[in-house]
């Protein structure tokens, strides 16, 4: 049986953490759909489309790899996609209780949901999307945590002018 996996986030940006997961994700399921959170009322700094878009960069070439943008309840996406697997990633222990709240709770409302929880290497396990933003707002070095694409897009970013 061939199983798709859901992988959620706001991935503002996705890090070398989210794409740790993914590579192992993928020696488990046949394909995984990478959705990427819109969420009006949560201030990021790409719109969900350039977060697409950023993701589409990086996987270009991998015809297991989708990538979507959603909006509203994750276990509705999940049933209108025809899945029944969350992938979510834990890097330390702090991750767990958010994690269980969310997986116990997207499991009470839908109950063919499964979370499957995998761990990055510990390289990537104080890695977060808010960190990498500070660092490249301050021209930090941030090579080993994002790949070449996204640093470009952050230095993008920073570097625009106010009004851009
Ligand atoms: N490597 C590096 N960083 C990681 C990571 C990894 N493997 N896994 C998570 N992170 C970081 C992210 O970068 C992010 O950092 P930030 O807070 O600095 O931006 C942080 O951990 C949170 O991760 P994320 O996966 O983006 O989770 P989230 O809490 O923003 O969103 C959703 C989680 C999208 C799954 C959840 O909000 C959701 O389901 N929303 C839809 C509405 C819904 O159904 N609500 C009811 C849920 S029960």
């Amino acid at each position: 049986m061939e199983i798709t996996a859901i992988y959620p986030g706001s991935f503002d940006p996705i890090t070398n953490g989210h794409i740790d997961i993914i590579s192992r994700g993928l020696n488990i399921f046949h394909k995984i759909i990478i959705a990427v959170m819109n969420h009006p009322g949560k201030k990021s700094l790409f719109t969900a489309e350039e977060r697409k878009e950023m993701i589409e960069e990086i996987y270009g070439d991998e015809a297991r790899i989708e990538v979507d943008v959603f909006k509203g309840l994750l276990v509705d996406y999940v049933e209108q996609r025809g899945a029944n697997v969350i992938v979510r990633g834990l890097r330390v222990v702090s991750d767990f209780e958010y994690e269980m709240q969310m997986a116990q709770m997207n499991r009470k409302l839908d109950t063919r949901i499964e979370t499957v929880f995998m761990m990055p290497r510990e390289i990537y396990s104080y890695l977060s999307s808010s960190l990498i933003k500070e660092i490249a707002s301050y021209g930090g070095n941030i090579d080993c945590f994002v790949p070449k694409s996204i640093k470009t897009r952050l230095e993008a970013k920073f570097n625009a002018p106010p009004d851009a």
